[in-house]
């Protein structure tokens, strides 16, 4: 299933505005009880963006069909992949699975935002390690790594498996994507 086919019914106008401006247990509970369909309106790599799409729709759908952030990836569509993971208020979802309304009044960041000390650290060992083969996965497991590295500077090895377990790689780069977050810890000063 293509995004693009699957996104076939929920065509949405969204307004862009420009403003001032895992581990795997650490998965956000999303909250989607909040309202009907509506405008809904949140940050995306500090822009203040907005959605008339159906509440359900998948937030995967609305970063990269409305707002053409073509980094964040569809997988599996199923949560079980982690190539749509970005960060909702700073911790990592999986955004093939979570609907739109449960964005609202929040803060994400993509790929393409990720502009943290973490962030920068990881994305410089990357390409010192050669880490991605075909690519397709490597902004989600970015993304869990940054979080992970946020939160525990510098992690044990054991620590980067637990934390990275979620996300796949069909290409296997399973080792490079570890030595690069070994490297990338405490600011690329391990
Ligand atoms: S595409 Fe979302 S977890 Fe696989
Ligand atoms: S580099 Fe190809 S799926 Fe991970």
């Amino acid at each position: 299933m293509s995004v693009d086919g699957a996104k076939a019914g929920h065509r949405g106008r969204l307004g862009l505005q420009q403003t001032a401006g895992l581990r795997r247990p650490h998965w956000r509970h999303i909250d989607t009880s909040k309202g009907g369909d509506s405008v809904i309106q949140f940050e995306l790599n500090g822009e203040t963006v907005t959605s008339e799409s159906p509440d359900d729709t998948p937030l995967l759908w609305v970063i990269r069909d409305e707002l053409k952030l073509k980094g964040t990836k569809f997988g599996c569509g199923i949560a079980q992949c982690g190539a749509c993971t970005v960060h909702l208020n700073g911790e990592p979802i999986r955004s093939c699975s979570v609907p739109l309304v449960a964005a609202t009044g929040t803060s994400i960041t993509t790929i393409e935002g990720l502009d943290t000390p973490e962030g920068d650290a990881l994305k410089a060992a990357w390409v010192e390690e050669q880490v991605p083969q075909c690519g397709y996965c490597q902004s989600g497991q970015i993304m869990t790594a940054a979080n992970l590295l946020a939160n525990n500077p510098s992690p044990s090895d054991e620590e980067i498996t637990q934390a990275m377990t979620g996300n796949l790689c069909r290409c296997m780069s399973y080792v490079r994507i570890r030595k690069a977050i070994k490297s990338a810890a405490n600011g690329g000063g391990a």
